[in-house]
């Protein structure tokens, strides 16, 4: 494989799925977003949740707010909303009017704040039309919550595959892809099925969670998986099908809610994901298929103009940051 050059310039990358979370949280995260990133999906499982046109508006003012004070001035949220069993379909028109370009569906109990989830998609018939009508696209966090955690996303493609049957034009997400099966399922499926990918879903496997006594920074939704399972996203990433795009479910939590029992799910990636992701793509890929994966293939499934402003990357020890507030992010401490 060719080497990249020390320094590269790539079109700004998208992060097409991030939480970003609220108050003093969001302040950090924010600004370490814009870092890296022109634009991200940020979701709504916010507390109160992001259902509402009000809600949307709001938060992305503060997300605005919080990069305001800082020198990366251009990041662009790009906001999503909560569906709800039984919204309408006028809620969703306004939603969209304020600027939603995706409504997550998650599963009850699947992950955090999903307890006012969905339990079927028949809850939700009125709402999908009307993104489907809207060419809002539906983002599906694809877990069925009450499976064997490592087939919980096996077992929801069923579900899935309905929806694709009854809204066939709907523009589908299957988020943070953690399995072959997964894989498979999109490969497979319509030209309107896309997936993203983590970067730890491409790196690390359950070895990484539980192999070496407990790591709750490496404890996500859903878990990582099998080397099988990864061997497969990392496949499907250098075979530079435009499905598959970058989304770096970066989720922070503070460590004190990491380190119990009963801990909470997520990876506070985005501190790490770009350097991370260029020596993966050094090692088996090459430039032009990285610039596909982060800045180009997540632009064109959600129909937005690419990025026109470049980031430039230099070969240098790049050492993590130990805690950013008390949130540990993904490698925390060591060099890339
Ligand atoms: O690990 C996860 N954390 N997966 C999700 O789907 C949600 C996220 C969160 O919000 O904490
Ligand atoms: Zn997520």
């Amino acid at each position: 494989m060719k080497s990249f050059s020390d320094k590269i310039s790539i079109r700004k990358p998208d992060d097409m799925h991030v939480h970003l979370r609220q108050g003093e949280i969001l302040k950090v995260c924010a600004p370490e977003s814009a870092k890296w990133f022109e634009r991200a999906l940020v979701m709504p499982n916010t507390n109160p949740p992001i259902n509402n046109r009000e809600r949307l508006i709001s938060y992305k003012k503060e997300i605005e707010e919080a990069i305001s004070y800082h020198e990366n001035k251009t990041f662009t949220p790009l906001m999503s909303f909560k569906l709800y069993p039984e919204m309408k379909e006028e809620d969703v028109i306004k939603l969209s009017e304020a600027g939603a370009i995706a409504g997550k569906l998650y599963p009850e109990g699947s992950t955090t704040n999903s307890e006012d989830g969905i339990k079927s998609w028949e809850q939700i018939k009125e709402a999908l039309s009307a993104m489907s009508k809207l060419g809002i696209v539906l983002s599906i966090h694809g877990e069925k919550p009450d499976s064997f955690v490592l087939e919980r996303e096996k077992d929801y493609l069923p579900e899935l595959f309905k929806i694709i049957e009854h809204y066939p034009d709907l523009k589908i997400v299957l988020e943070h892809i953690s399995s072959a099966d997964g894989i498979n399922a999109v490969i497979t499926g319509p030209a309107n099925l896309g997936a993203t990918i983590t970067v730890h879903h491409l790196l690390i496997t359950l070895d990484d969670l539980i192999g070496q006594g407990i790591d709750p920074h490496n404890f996500c939704k859903p878990v990582v998986k099998t080397p099988k399972d990864r061997e497969a996203i990392k496949n499907a990433v250098l075979s530079g099908n435009r499905k598959f795009f970058f989304g770096s479910d970066s989720a922070p939590h503070l460590e004190s809610a990491k380190l119990k029992a009963g801990g909470s799910a997520g990876i506070f990636s985005v501190p790490a994901a770009i350097p991370l992701l260029v020596s993966f793509f050094e090692k088996n890929g090459s430039q032009e298929l990285l610039e596909n994966f982060i800045s180009k293939y997540g632009a064109e499934f959600y129909k937005l103009p690419l990025n026109k402003s470049s980031i430039t990357l230099e070969r240098k020890e790049n050492k993590i940051p130990g805690k950013f507030l008390d949130i540990i992010p993904f490698m925390a401490g060591f060099f890339i």
